[in-house]
């Protein structure tokens, strides 16, 4: 693109004795005004400029002086426009031209399939294409389009009638003023939805300017971009670097082009900012692709994602899906779960741990994340509260991460959410058994040493029956809190000793309920050596490190012998043989079996008909050197259990078919991939072909 800024002094110069015509300056006007929106373009909306900024000021600066000196010649579609007016009395309500409605939600793979199902039912069609694309957490807007020019902009209100910001929007860089409509092959009256959005990097800007100026910082960008736009005087909203993404292209309120893929296009070609990252997928399989793709990248994304929305691609097919009350059938959205909150600390507690260790507990004021209402948090231990400077009364941010316990990750601190005031101290004694606590030297936790610590059995023993270990359900904080208390469990095994007189000397106990438990009871003895490993607690033995011990040792017995042999570093050498046994958790199962009390512990457990034979396993044996494709649903196995089996026999699992690929495992409802496999004439298995290679 040629750059014509020199021009415009060319006719101020002394040397250059003709003035220019009217028609020469509009000309020139019009160049100018061309060149600098294909270079906003470049900039703004396809984040790849070809100038420099100081080139692209000289442009707008040329512009701005020929219009000073041209007023006549100014129009509301020049990007000299973009910040002007002044600020407003209050905002004026506008109805949309159709309801801007909301989406209904899927928050895994489950309700997503069912939500495919309803559209196979209702169409009468297996083969739906998908259009996927992030969902941008801002403020969904209707941008109106008149002869190609920006007239009006309308925020999403009651998603019936919203607010007129028109002159606010108009600052957002990515918000073409003049949309090219012949590119696009669109007519000059259209309305684009999409969201104004504020980049994280804009976001943090803001707050730390906020902080100098003393004033509240936003909570997120979202209310950030929010609070940018609904505003009075415009030039506070050209001040915060807002983003605008369309989604949405509607002629007289329906959509214009008979594929949602077309209208992302056409939006393209006009100059709208679309999301570079919005993919067409044939099926569910495709989009489950997409989802965890995305569910892993959205932190390095420089802007925030609440999830994905995924749309019928086919607008014949979208209109016989027609509506809900409130949102269509033929899109959903795909939430991750909400991961964080901000709530007050009530009061902080301390927890005695299996192990004997103090954790301080912030107690909270109920708060609603990611599906489920989290009142406990932890606050690990005293150098995470000298860390986080968290008093009782401070409103904090909680976070839940997978099935992980709440923790407080940050104090908050603004107009809204003063501090609190009273200060937190670990406590001298152990809050259940009165004995002393220790914190020894390079250590961060207080413990109690009080090895008959009732609040240590309790914890051992609901480890020990809790759903991931011996899953003994109904065996939960009331009936343990009862067993213990009455001295009918000193330790876990004896949990098999428990019988129906023992357990009907028990409150609120029937023979139903007690036969109940009996039974998980005895259930539990076929859960296999690694769940007993795990079980026992050994400090720093989790749940992987007891699969890789199980896998590794194939017995119990075998396990014992390596951590007790009479030379402490073979024992020890022998330990860390296994996968992700490194010094630490080597001593600490050696310490574990050296201890008499644990040895009768396990032999009674072995008694009791525990399972303390395994699968000896080494990696990569029947499998090895295969590569899988799995597609549809399995009559059995899900997704990731089946993944896990190939894997641990050696195999690999691919996403896509390829020559190099061995099988496809095959399951209801296959998608592409199978006519795929077919086409390369890839061996296709099912669930019962796989079990017969694995074995
Ligand atoms: S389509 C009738 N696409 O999510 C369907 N919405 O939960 C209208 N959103 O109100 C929405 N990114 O504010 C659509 N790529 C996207 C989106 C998106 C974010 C927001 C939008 C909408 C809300 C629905």
């Amino acid at each position: 693109m040629e750059v014509e800024w020199l021009w415009a002094s060319e006719f101020r110069s002394p040397y250059n004795r003709s003035m220019p015509t009217a028609a020469d300056v509009q000309r020139k006007i019009d160049k100018l005004r061309d060149d600098i929106r294909y270079h906003e373009n470049r900039y703004y909306v396809l984040d790849d400029p070809e100038i420099s900024d100081a080139e692209f000021d000289r442009l707008m600066q040329e512009l701005k002086r020929l219009e000073h000196d041209n007023p006549e010649l100014i129009t509301p579609d020049s990007p000299t426009q973009r910040v002007g007016g002044k600020p407003r009395e209050g905002f004026v309500k506008v109805p949309h031209s159709s309801p801007m409605l909301s989406l209904d939600n899927a928050y895994n793979e489950q309700e997503l399939r069912d939500w495919e199902r309803r559209v196979h039912e209702l169409t009468g069609q297996k083969n739906v294409d998908y259009i996927c694309e992030l969902k941008l957490d801002g403020l969904s807007m209707a941008l109106h389009y008149r002869g190609g020019n920006y007239e009006r902009a309308i925020t999403r209100g009651d998603g019936v009638v919203g607010e007129d910001v028109t002159p606010n929007v108009r600052t957002i860089r990515s918000v073409p003023l003049s949309a090219d409509t012949r590119k696009a092959k669109l007519p000059g009256d259209f309305e684009v939805r999409g969201e104004v959005i504020m980049p994280r990097k804009s976001f943090e800007r803001m707050n730390e300017e906020q902080e100098k100026l003393g004033r509240p910082k936003y909570a997120n960008p979202r209310n950030a971009g929010a609070g940018s736009v609904r505003v009075l005087d415009p030039s506070i909203t050209a001040s915060r670097s807002l983003e605008f993404y369309s989604y949405f292209l509607l002629v007289n309120g329906r959509p214009y082009f008979d594929h949602h893929a077309d209208s992302l296009k056409a939006l393209t070609a006009a100059g709208f900012k679309v999301n570079r990252n919005w993919k067409q997928l044939r099926n569910i399989e495709g989009v489950l692709d997409y989802l965890s793709h995305w569910e892993a990248k959205r932190e390095t994304l420089p802007y925030e994602i609440d999830g994905v929305v995924i749309k019928v691609n086919s607008i014949g097919l979208q209109n016989e899906l027609g509506f809900t009350g409130k949102a269509p059938r033929w899109a959903i959205a795909y939430k991750w779960a909400a991961r964080s909150g901000v709530t007050q600390i009530e009061n902080i507690g301390v927890q005695v741990g299996r192990t004997g260790k103090l954790t301080p507990v912030a107690w909270l004021k109920p708060v609603f994340i990611g599906g489920t209402t989290v009142t406990r948090a932890t606050l690990h231990n005293e150098d995470e509260i000298e860390r986080l400077g968290v008093k009782i009364g401070d409103w904090v941010m909680v976070e839940r991460g997978g099935d992980v316990i709440p923790k407080v990750v940050k104090v908050i601190e603004d107009n809204d959410h003063p501090r609190g005031h009273k200060q937190f101290h670990m406590p001298e004694r152990c809050p259940e058994c009165n004995s002393h606590v220790v914190r020894e030297e390079g250590e961060a936790d207080w413990r109690c040493i009080n090895a008959n610590c009732p609040a240590k059995l309790r914890e051992s023993i609901l480890h020990f029956a809790s759903r991931g270990v011996m899953n003994i359900e109904g065996m939960g904080d009331a009936l343990v809190n009862q067993l213990v208390d009455k001295g009918l469990l000193r330790n876990v095994a004896d949990i098999y000793e428990l019988d129906e007189v023992k357990l009907l000397t028990l409150e609120r106990m029937g023979k139903k309920s007690a036969q109940n438990v009996l039974s998980e009871i005895d259930a539990s003895k076929k859960l296999p050596l690694e769940r007993v490993i795990y079980g026992l607690g050994i400090r720093f033995v989790g749940e992987r490190t007891a699969q890789f011990l199980a896998e590794h040792f194939g017995s119990m017995d075998a396990l014992i012998e390596a951590a007790t042999l009479k030379d402490e570093s073979a024992s020890l050498e022998a330990l860390q043989q296994v996968e992700e046994v490194g010094p630490r958790i080597a001593f600490s199962i050696r310490e574990f079996f050296k201890e008499p009390k644990n040895r009768d512990l396990v032999n009674r457990l072995r008694e009791a008909g525990l399972q303390f034979k395994g699968r000896k396993k080494g990696r990569g044996t029947q499998l090895a050197g295969k590569t899988f494709v799995l597609t549809g649903t399995l009559p059995n196995l899900s997704r990731d259990q089946a993944k896990k089996m190939i894997e641990d026999a050696g195999g690999r699992v691919s996403g896509s078919v390829s020559k190099k690929t061995d099988y496809v495992v095959a399951g209801a409802d296959p998608g592409s991939k199978l006519d795929k496999a077919n086409e390369l004439g890839v061996k296709v298995i099912d669930e019962a072909g796989l079990n017969e290679l694995l074995g």
